[in-house]
């Protein structure tokens, strides 16, 4: 899922990986999408003026923070220490899997999937 800051497949000009950045650029835009500092600070520009980028801090109080977003729908892009403290209040999941089985120094958690607390709508 991450490798040396970046996606470990990035840079891949196969259609599918293509396809699956396009997906997830089409799929946020207009929307909050929140994720830590270097996850947000590999959105590329052209991505920057048409969704709200948040950064995440571990200061932050999750509860707090998405309250700050009535009526909006936020997606929280990761990495893996914002799935841990934010995986508890998403509704959905959307989940891409691709062809690629190298190296890798950041995973998905499937226990992110199941959440004994759902507290889901703190933004409604
Ligand atoms: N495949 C995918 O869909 C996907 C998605 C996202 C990321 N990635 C990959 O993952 C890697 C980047 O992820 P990363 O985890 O290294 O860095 P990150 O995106 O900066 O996220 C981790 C940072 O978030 C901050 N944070 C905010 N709220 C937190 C909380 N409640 N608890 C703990 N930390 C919190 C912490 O920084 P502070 O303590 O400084 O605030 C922490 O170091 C890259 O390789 C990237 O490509 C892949």
């Amino acid at each position: 899922m991450g490798l040396e800051g970046r996606l470990p497949w990035e840079g891949n000009r196969a259609a599918e990986y293509k396809a699956d950045v396009a997906r997830f650029f089409e799929m946020t835009k207009g929307h909050v999408l929140a994720a830590g500092p270097k996850t947000i600070g590999s959105v590329p520009e052209f991505a920057r003026a048409d969704r709200e980028l948040l950064v995440l801090r571990s200061s932050m109080v999750p509860e707090r923070t998405l309250q700050g977003f009535p009526g909006r729908v936020v997606f929280i892009g990761g990495g893996p220490p914002i799935w841990d403290a934010y995986a508890r209040f998403v509704s959905r999941w959307d989940i891409t899997r691709l062809p690629y089985d190298g190296p890798a120094d950041r995973w998905f958690d499937p226990n992110w999937l199941i959440q004994p607390e759902r507290a889901h709508d703190v933004t409604a």
